[in-house]
Order: C-alpha cells, then sequence, then structure tokens
C-alpha cells in the first residue's frame, strides 16, 4: 500500500494558505508554488541514498557523504506540474525532466493524454511526478500507467493538494507509489473541484481561463 505523507511544515503551510486564496495574483501564486514544491524537495529527498568519499580539508583528512549519483527525474503532468518544476531543480539541478500531457475532460472528468517524452535509461531512473492537484485521482493514475507502461519501476507523486478520493484511487491503482502532499482537503465537490482548495491550479499559474 503507497504511504501517504503530508509535509505539515509551517513554512509549507503559511505559503499554502496565500496559494489557496483568491485574492493571490498570478505572479505571486507562482512564485509561491514554486517556493513551496522546493520546501516539498527538501523532504522528498530526505532518503536519498549517500556515499562516503575521502576529502582533504584546510586541516585534515576526512570522510565524508555525498549522494551516490542515482539517477532521478522529475515529470510535471502538464500543464500546472510546470509550475513545480524550478522549484524542485533549484535542489536537484542535475535532474532530467520528463512531460506528461493530460487534461481532464470537463465533462467526463476523464484524463486525455495528449504528449508523453521521458529521459532515457527509464528503467534506472527514480521519477518525481509531480502536479498541484490530485483530485478525482485520474490524471495522476493515468500519468503513472504512462511511466510504468516505458519502463518506469520506482516513483513518487507529489502534490500541493489531494482529496480523499485521489489518494484512495493512487493507493488502487499503484500501491507501490508512495504519495506527498502539503495538505489533505476534505472532498471533492460536483465538478470534480477540490473543497476548500485552490480553484484551478493551471488557470491561477499561467492566467487563464
Ligand atoms: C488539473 C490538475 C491535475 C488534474 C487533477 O489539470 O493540474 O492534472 O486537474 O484532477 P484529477 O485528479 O481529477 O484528474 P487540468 O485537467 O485542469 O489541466 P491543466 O493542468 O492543463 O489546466
Ligand atoms: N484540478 C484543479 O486545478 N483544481 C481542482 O480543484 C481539481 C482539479
Amino acid at each position: 500500500m503507497s504511504k501517504v505523507y503530508v509535509f505539515d511544515h509551517p513554512l509549507i503551510q503559511h505559503k499554502l494558505t496565500y496559494i489557496r486564496d483568491k485574492n493571490t495574483g498570478t505572479k505571486e501564486f507562482r512564485e509561491l508554488v514554486d517556493e513551496v514544491a522546493t520546501l516539498m524537495a527538501f523532504e522528498i529527498t530526505r532518503d536519498m541514498p549517500v556515499e562516503d568519499i575521502e576529502i582533504e580539508t584546510p586541516v585534515t583528512k576526512a570522510t565524508t557523504k555525498v549522494l551516490s549519483g542515482k539517477k532521478l527525474a522529475i515529470v510535471p503532468i502538464l500543464r500546472a506540474g510546470i509550475g513545480m518544476v524550478d522549484g524542485v531543480l533549484k535542489l536537484i539541478p542535475a535532474a532530467k525532466v520528463g512531460h506528461v500531457g493530460l487534461y481532464r475532460d470537463p465533462e467526463t472528468l476523464k484524463p486525455v493524454e495528449y504528449y508523453v517524452k521521458l529521459p532515457a535509461d527509464v528503467e534506472e531512473r527514480e521519477f518525481i511526478v509531480v502536479d498541484p492537484m490530485l483530485a478525482t485521482g485520474g490524471s495522476a493514475v493515468e500519468a503513472i500507467n504512462s511511466l510504468k507502461t516505458r519502463g518506469a519501476k520506482n516513483i513518487k507523486f507529489m502534490c500541493l493538494i489531494a482529496a480523499p478520493e485521489g489518494v484512495e484511487a493512487i493507493q488502487q491503482s499503484h500501491p507501490d507509489v508512495d504519495i506527498y502532499i502539503a495538505a489533505l482537503d476534505e472532498r471533492l465537490n460536483d465538478h470534480g473541484y477540490i473543497i476548500p482548495g485552490l480553484g484551478d491550479a493551471g488557470d491561477r499559474l499561467f492566467g487563464t481561463k
């Protein structure tokens, strides 16, 4: 069963409040999403493997740790996931970036895939799929399906706000994929929007309607 980690760090919660606020404009919304993505990346990388190396400090030889070169890739679900990529890359600048293009049909709420491009060596990489919203879970489940079909074996899912329905959908379809969220909200409304949520993440990030 997937584990669910809720990052209730005060800085994340503070910034999330202003992300949710309908009076926050596009520029500030984008900056806040970027900042929260960086803070979440710090937490999500807590279990990255390290190895010992020998170095010399100005005063002595020492054995210290470096990351052991695990191949990482970030995969935003287009389009709103793009808003989280730079924030993660600030901490993991050497990560590759794949893309999965999906939109949710407003009538059926089912995901429609229109683009997939992943880095090489899919089987050896650790993937972090990012999307601000996990609502019905249809988009996340489909994006993870896409990665697995192409050989991905090691996948984490990271989002800002999740509904219980979305968490359950990932747990049912992909019990091997752990879920990292900044807030677990109450429920979905009749249109599949998260309550209280933040509205339409893509529209708020890109200033569209
Ligand atoms: C939003 C969001 C997720 C999806 C979540 O994208 O960014 O990808 O909805 O909903 P679900 O869990 O019910 O699938 P949207 O379809 O609005 O596309 P966009 O990112 O292009 O705006
Ligand atoms: N997608 C969004 O952008 N917001 C929601 O609340 C649900 C799906």
